[in-house]
């Protein structure tokens, strides 16, 4: 097979810990090579390509397609610039692997699918956590654990204090949104994911902002704010800036009478946790515990499930990354089908559009209600 060319837009954090290792792994086997990274911090895009050994650096993402015509174009920018990078990047001829999420509103998702389509291209959305272990395990044992029709789930990922700070994930102008959007996205995928996805029919939820804006008192960690590895070339973190939620509280109502509680946080005066909780009429799964809550004939058991993680990756940093991009290629030399739908990931944005409407509109919004919604 020939090597595919892969071209990095955004070379923060996530490029650097995340997609260029898991390429890395690819370019040992031969399957692929990066051709070029860009990044309006021209900074940024030459340390990252020396860091990496990439032959061409630039600061306009634009002049890297033009130039480099690459195969798959890996957009890593912060949220508000997904649609435009992936759009222009369709449109150069290349398909797109975007960070999620790939968009703040449905009518921008609906267009990027809608120009992959048009362009012959695919865009695969990074939901890498579909690959990390607990959500592996969690897929496989709804699968099998019959637990029913599900119709509540108790999904939380809350960091005490975790606020990213490298980057401009706490401003609405660069990143649309804080928590629901970083940590929500994936476990209300993850949910959607294994479920069946069941549409979205509305969010009523809160978004608060109390604790970081109080400053910086409390001293911050990088690691225990989502970045293992990879923050090479920060941006200076200024908390007068952060005009995001720090906080994203509410409930999701999916078709099928299913009530979905969530909690996602960078900063709640709670325990740092996860919980992924999901209640069928015939039995319930603990998923962060690996807790099987179903009936014996008459009586109640708690089974304990073993979950052996037998593939190759799982000890490195955004393991998830690394079992995605296999599987992009996979799917670009058509030996596996998309495990990311578009249908999937539509769903999952009407949701985001749905609660920061709600949030700031203090009432429920219906999906019904998103511009272009349901549209064909
Ligand atoms: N899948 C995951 O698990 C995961 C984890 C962390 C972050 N992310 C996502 O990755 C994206 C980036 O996060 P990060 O932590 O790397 O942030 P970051 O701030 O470290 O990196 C973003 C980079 O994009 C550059 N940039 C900003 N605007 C640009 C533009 N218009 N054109 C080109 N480059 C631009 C910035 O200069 C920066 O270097 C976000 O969408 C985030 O949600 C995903």
């Amino acid at each position: 097979m020939k090597k595919v060319r892969i071209a990095i837009i955004g070379a923060g954090m996530i490029a650097n810990s995340a997609h260029l290792p898991a390429i890395g792994n690819l370019k040992r086997q031969e399957l692929a090579e990066v051709v070029g990274v860009a990044d309006i911090r021209p900074e940024a895009a030459r340390e990252t390509a020396q860091r990496y050994d990439i032959p061409k650096w630039y600061e306009d993402p634009q002049q890297m397609l033009d130039e480099l015509k690459p195969d798959l174009v890996s957009v890593c920018t912060p949220n508000v610039y997904h649609k435009e990078w992936s759009i222009k990047a369709l449109e150069a001829g290349a398909h797109v692997m975007c960070e999620k999420p790939i968009a703040l509103t449905y009518q921008d998702a609906k267009e990027m699918f809608e120009t992959a389509e048009r362009c012959g291209r695919i865009l695969f959305p990074c939901q890498s956590r579909r690959w990390s272990p607990d959500m592996v395990f969690a897929h496989d044992a709804i699968s099998q654990a019959d637990i029913g029709k599900p119709y509540f789930a108790d999904i939380s990922f809350v960091r005490r204090y975790g606020i990213p700070t490298w980057g401009m994930f706490h401003m609405k102008e660069h990143n649309g949104g804080g928590p629901f959007c970083d940590l929500g996205v994936h476990f209300i995928d993850a949910l959607l994911w294994m479920t069946g996805n069941p549409r979205v029919e509305a969010v009523s939820g809160k978004a608060f902002d109390y604790l970081a804006k109080q400053g910086n008192d409390i001293l911050l960690s990088i690691k225990e704010s989502g970045a293992y590895t990879g923050v090479f070339t920060p941006r200076p973190y200024d908390h007068r800036e952060f005009n995001v939620e720090e906080s994203a509280m509410g409930t999701i109502r999916l078709e099928g009478n299913f009530l979905v509680n969530f909690r996602f946080t960078w900063a709640l005066n709670y325990p740092t946790s996860k919980s992924f909780l999901l209640c069928g009429d015939r039995g319930g799964i603990d998923v962060e515990n690996f807790m099987l809550y179903k009936n014996v004939g008459h009586y109640q058991a708690e089974t304990k499930l073993k979950f052996f993680d037998n593939r190759p990756y799982t000890d490195k940093a955004f393991d998830g990354h690394w079992y995605m991009y296999e599987h992009v290629l996979k799917v670009l030399e058509g030996k596996e089908e998309r495990v990311v739908k578009p249908e999937e990931t539509l769903n999952i944005v009407s949701a985001i559009e749905c609660f920061y409407r709600s949030a700031e509109e203090n009432r429920e919004v219906a999906s019904a209600e998103l511009k272009d919604y349901g549209k064909a």
